[in-house]
């Protein structure tokens, strides 16, 4: 009897190994296949070159050139369509020694520049960049190493610039600081400990002032202003909320809350229609909730372990998995279309979702690819 027991265990040995090979293949392949570029998929994903991460928010020139972004290592890249590759374009710092090639560039985004909004004036053709931790820059339409237009603002410098937007007759420039207190790399650190020094910040293009417009904001994040320029919407994404602030009509001044999202969102991007698309990054969970609404555990945490509470969470957020999401959103806040990440991981730690032409260009914050995807094959929700 024994023969067939050892004939048998070998069989079994043999179904093991070719089973286990199978699903190491089979995952070199999904990994290949996720990485690479397939012109004739209507979605793409298009990694980012040299080891950096993080396409956070997408601006197209005003000739339809584009996407830019800002990636981790502090470099602004262009897509060029035709050549199907990445080029790069600006830098925010001229301290380049050691930015780029694969470390954690977290650690060294301080002096490498971090650009997180972008946006193009159309009628003089420069760049405004939002930097995480240079504060508001421009570059000309031929890219280069930006220049600084504002650090501050009342005497109190930025800590933490993070999105923007141009009202595009006047130049003027609107944009979110998100804390005094915690920088970029620090952010969930800006959540947990309820932090209120976040601020939305004018930038006069004509006088070259710079002006506070609202203070005591809690992770102030995306801004967008409306098609006509009446008012501009912002996000809080330590509250979840949507607010509009009236910058013209009678209402001038006015903040009103116009929604509540289900987790946090980032930034906020406008289509052609005048609508808004919010980018969802993660779940506002149980557990975070209590926190939040417990300020003082946020802050017992946040000294106990400065720096590496967002890399807890960050890894937490990868183990809960596919989360993250595009809320598209009228001109008062009503929702008009949800797309999530039951597709697959593509809608996964949304960043920005910006509508353009016939395409979706879907950002992410710490992803290493950007996602480029056919509107009309996203079926309406
Ligand atoms: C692609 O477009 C860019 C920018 O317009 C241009 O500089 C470049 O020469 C083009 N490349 C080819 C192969 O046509």
């Amino acid at each position: 009897m024994t023969i067939p027991i050892v004939f048998h265990a070998k069989a079994m040995a043999t179904r093991i190994l070719s089973f286990a090979f199978g699903v190491v293949v089979v995952a070199i392949l999904l990994l290949y296949f996720d990485h690479s570029i397939n012109e004739n998929q209507e979605s793409m994903v298009i990694p980012i070159p040299g080891g950096a991460v993080g396409p956070e928010s997408f601006s197209f020139d005003g000739h339809g050139g584009g996407p830019y972004t800002g990636v981790s290592d502090g470099r602004i890249i262009r897509w060029l369509a035709n050549e199907s590759r990445w080029v790069d374009f600006a830098v925010t710092s001229p301290e380049r020694n050691g930015c780029e090639g694969p470390h954690d560039h977290s650690q060294t985004e301080h002096i490498c520049g971090r650009p997180l909004g972008l946006r193009f004036n159309e009628k003089t053709g420069q760049l405004y960049i939002a930097d995480a931790y240079m504060g508001l820059l421009v570059v000309g339409p031929n890219g280069g190493l930006a220049s600084p237009i504002a650090k501050e603002v009342d005497g109190i410098a930025f800590g933490f610039t993070n999105s923007l937007d141009i009202d595009q007759d006047s130049g003027d420039v609107y944009f979110t600081d998100s804390s005094t207190r915690f920088p970029r790399r620090n952010h969930v650190s800006v959540i947990i400990s309820g932090d209120n020094t976040g601020r939305l910040v004018k930038f006069e293009a004509k006088s070259k002032k710079t002006t506070l417009l609202l203070d005591n904001l809690r992770f102030p994040n995306g801004v967008a202003l409306s098609k006509s320029g009446d008012f501009l919407l912002f996000v809080e994404t330590t509250t979840c909320k949507l607010y509009k602030l009236w910058l013209k009509t009678p209402k001038v001044g006015n903040v009103e809350v116009i929604a509540q999202f289900p987790g946090f969102p980032d930034n906020i991007k406008r289509n052609k229609n005048g609508e808004f698309w919010v980018g969802i990054n993660s779940r506002r969970g149980k557990l975070l909730e209590w926190v939040i609404s417990n300020p003082w555990i946020g802050n017992a945490l946040v000294r106990l372990f400065p720096i590496d509470i967002t890399k807890a969470h960050l890894c937490l957020a990868r183990l809960i998995g596919r989360y993250g999401m595009g809320i598209r959103l009228d001109e008062n806040g009503n929702v008009v279309e949800i797309l999530d990440s039951s597709k697959g991981k593509r809608w996964k730690f949304v960043s920005e979702v910006d509508e353009e032409n016939e395409d979706f260009w879907i950002g992410s914050v710490t992803n290493s690819f950007v996602v480029r995807e056919k509107t009309s094959i996203t079926p309406n929700q």
